[in-house]
């Protein structure tokens, strides 16, 4: 298998915040108004250049350009972003530059401008094929327009295509959910994302279950769901590298993964984070105030120093997640012998219930795990 993780090295995220409309179970931070596009980029570029000496000289293997919708950007918006980012760090030659694009952006122009441009992986936020599916999300688009997004994406000769899906939409059952897997799969799409549907807070899908205007989603679908999608995907040979990524030999997002292993990364734009494995630093979540700092030469941005146990949190959340899992000797190494009995203690109840399985030093999520890692992981955590 190629997958591996040797030689990773830094990666740059880019946030680009502004949405055509704001999807009702949504809370990353974008605006539905486009108006302050112009001044966002040229803030963007000098960030760029500033931040050159975070990531202290590693190559750059990695670029994300992510949102809100990145593919409301131009073709020549696009060039100016890695233009600026090949000038002041140095990249490796091969670069995977991933972009996020929503399937309404994506007409046959469109795609040809980005197939034209640095950009060499797209991953396109499908959601589902289905109408009523789209519309408890709100999505702006049809599910014609996701089909024909990706039937044209094949055609503009895009290889590296990723393709986002949800799961546990109310209404949604296990027949409409595995008519989404299927039709991917017939598109011999390389890279599926799948996501439970959770309810995000300060978001308008909040506020309508609050008032009990829509139907919240239920645990026990979500996990009717899951189910069936790691059933499916792994009866179509796909390898399932993370929770909730799919992939075919060799498409693994190389991105996702810096993270997942704890690489360094440096994230760019209004409301990106950035980690060099002793802080962590987030840039203001308002596109105003970021403009105005930039303008003034000033990163607008607030940070923390990681102490040892959040950093053993950290990796365990993460690594428990990936198909590596988390590896117990490098605990040991890494955190400490109290760490690793720690560790294997709070693991215990676990393997007694079939959650969790060692092998090799190597702590992974079983198939039953698999769908309650986050409370496995807090329950591992260590409490300062
Ligand atoms: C924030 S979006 C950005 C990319 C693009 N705008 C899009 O909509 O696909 C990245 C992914 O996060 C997913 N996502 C955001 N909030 C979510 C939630 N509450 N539950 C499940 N998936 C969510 C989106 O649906 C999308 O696939
Ligand atoms: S899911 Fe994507 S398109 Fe929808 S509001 Fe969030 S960032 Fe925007």
């Amino acid at each position: 298998m190629e997958y591996c993780n040797d030689g990773i090295m830094a990666g740059i995220y880019i946030h680009i915040p502004f949405c055509k409309r704001k999807c009702h179970y949504c809370n990353f931070f974008s605006s539905a108004s486009i108006k302050q596009k112009d001044e966002l980029l040229k803030a963007l570029l000098h960030e760029i250049k500033l931040q050159k000496d975070y990531l202290d000289n590693e190559r750059i293997k990695t670029i994300y350009i992510g949102g809100g919708t990145p593919s409301l950007l131009e073709q020549k918006d696009i060039f100016k972003i890695y233009n600026e980012i090949a000038k002041h760090y140095s990249l490796e030659e091969q670069i995977e530059i991933t972009i996020e694009a929503n399937p309404d952006d994506l007409d046959r122009e469109k795609l040809l401008q980005i197939k034209d441009s640095p950009v060499n992986r797209l991953s396109i936020g499908v959601q589902s094929f289905h109408d009523e599916d789209l519309q408890y999300l709100n999505r702006i688009h049809n599910a014609k327009q996701a089909y024909n997004s990706i039937k044209e994406t094949i055609n503009a000769s895009f290889e590296n295509i990723s393709v986002d899906l949800i799961f546990g939409i109310p209404g949604q059952d296990s027949k409409r959910w595995k008519k989404n897997l299927e039709i991917l799969i017939e598109m011999n799409i390389p890279h599926i994302s799948a996501y439970s549907l959770t309810v995000e807070p300060r978001t308008i899908l909040e506020k309508r279950i609050l008032k009990n205007k829509i139907i919240p989603p239920d645990e026990t679908l979500s996990i009717i769901h899951f189910k069936d999608l790691t059933q499916f995907m792994k009866h179509n040979n796909y390898i399932h590298y993370e929770i909730s990524n799919f992939c075919r030999e060799g498409f693994f997002s190389e991105h996702n993964s810096n993270y997942w292993f704890g690489e360094k990364y440096l994230g760019l734009g209004p409301s990106a984070h950035s980690f060099n494995r002793i802080e962590r630093q987030w840039n203001v979540s308002d596109i105003s105030t970021y403009i105005e700092k930039l303008n003034n030469c000033i990163i607008p941005f607030e940070k923390e120093t990681l102490s040892v146990e959040q950093v053993f949190n950290e990796y365990l959340m993460m690594s428990l997640r990936t198909i590596q899992g988390c590896d117990l000797n490098f605990i040991d190494e890494r955190f400490g012998h109290n760490l690793y009995l720690h560790c294997k203690k709070q693991a215990k109840p676990f393997l007694d219930i079939d959650q969790i399985r060692i092998e090799n030093e190597k702590m992974h999520l079983t198939e039953k795990g698999n769908f309650f890692a986050d409370k496995i992981a807090s329950d591992i955590f260590v409490i300062e």
